[in-house]
């Protein structure tokens, strides 16, 4: 299967490797609007510079490809999707789906009324973290997940278009932990409210620093405290998680996965106190494939066999939805 690779910043270098060691996919073309960023690129993979383009549609009048992988920054989303879809070639877009609640409709609807796939690239659901976790939510031993409290706490010093852009806390980092509550709960966000500031020392523009509460249509209820700016004792990217369930907790700290089991109720000096089996650590899963290299591999399925990815736009926008709800809660209470 041929693609055309679009942005060749950071994370399309990352998806450059990984097409590169892939034998199923090769990339018929790259597209770079910036031609320094274009020409360093073609110096550094050892590539032919005729092969990058300045634009997608461009680069579609000059060559044939299956399908498109998009890694330019949000705002460029939308254009890059509407010139894929509408040349039926279906899409790979990073997250965020689009920068905007109105861009992410609109390439929602632009895929149905052209019938062609765009699936979004939520890596974080693909790791043996993840999956370990949703195994043990799905295995029941824990019962019913009442409450879900989440923190996340880096301090990356990007540069580039994170720095100026408006709650990047929230639209670039925490979509990713979003769309895992989504992924775990099995659930869609009804009810979100919150809070967000940017401390004196941020280096961002936007607020890097925020607190949220969202209710979930199964009655679970999560609460998420996060910063983009801080200066020590960091959590992993994948936060930490505590998990209140009816028989027990599931906690996720430093990427290490521990069940904790109630097994009863018993007096402890004159009060009547839950009593725990010895917390267990749970052994991570093994994956064949992890982060881009599955969603490129399940993007080639997709496409070839014509199986459903996990996160079509269509289930995408509900995370999408979920960051505009909780930007809209920050500006509005
Ligand atoms: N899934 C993840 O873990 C993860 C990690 C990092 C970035 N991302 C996502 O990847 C995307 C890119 O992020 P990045 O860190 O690589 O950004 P970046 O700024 O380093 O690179 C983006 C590149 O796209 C180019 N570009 C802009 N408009 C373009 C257009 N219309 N056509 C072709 N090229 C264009 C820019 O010149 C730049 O070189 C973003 O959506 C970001 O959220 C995802």
């Amino acid at each position: 299967m041929k693609v055309i690779l679009c942005g060749l910043g950071g994370m399309g270098r990352h998806w450059l490797r990984t097409i590169q060691a892939s034998s199923d996919v090769q990339a018929a073309a790259l597209v770079e609007v910036d031609a320094a960023v274009a020409r360093q690129c073609a110096a550094d993979f050892g590539l032919d510079a005729g092969l990058i383009y300045p634009s997608l549609e461009a680069a579609l009048a000059a060559i044939q490809a299956d399908g498109v992988i998009d890694v330019t920054p949000p705002a460029a989303h939308k254009a890059i999707s509407f010139a894929a879809l509408e040349a039926g070639l279906p899409v790979l877009s990073e997250k965020p789906l689009a920068g905007t609640r109105e861009d992410a409709r609109a390439i929602v609807e632009k895929s149905r009324q052209t019938g062609v796939l765009h699936m979004v690239a939520q890596n974080y659901r693909y790791s043996p973290l993840a999956q370990t976790v949703k195994q043990v939510l799905e295995g029941g031993e824990l019962g019913a997940v009442g409450a879900v409290a989440v923190r996340f706490f880096k301090g990356p010093h990007f540069g580039g278009f994170r720095e100026d852009m408006p709650y990047p806390l929230i639209i670039d980092m925490a979509i990713h932990h979003f769309d895992l509550m989504r992924f775990f709960l099995e659930a869609n966000p009804v009810r979100v409210t919150g809070h967000s500031w940017n401390p004196a020392w941020s280096w961002y523009k936007g607020d890097a620093s925020a607190a949220v509460l969202a209710a979930f249509d199964n009655g679970t209820q999560v609460n998420y405290t996060g910063s983009w700016c801080s200066q020590g004792q960091e959590t992993s990217w994948n936060a930490d998680w505590r998990f209140e369930c009816a028989e027990g907790v599931l906690l996720v700290e430093q990427d290490t996965v521990t069940v904790q089991r109630m097994t009863g109720i018993a007096d402890r000096g004159g009060l009547r106190m839950v009593q725990n089996a010895p917390p267990v650590t749970v052994p991570l899963v093994t994956m064949e494939r992890q982060a881009q290299v599955y969603l490129l591999h399940e993007f080639y399925e997709a496409v070839t066999q014509g199986r459903m990815p996990g996160t079509p736009c269509q289930d995408n926008i509900h995370t999408v939805e979920m960051v505009f709800d909780v930007v809209q809660a920050f500006q509005h209470g």
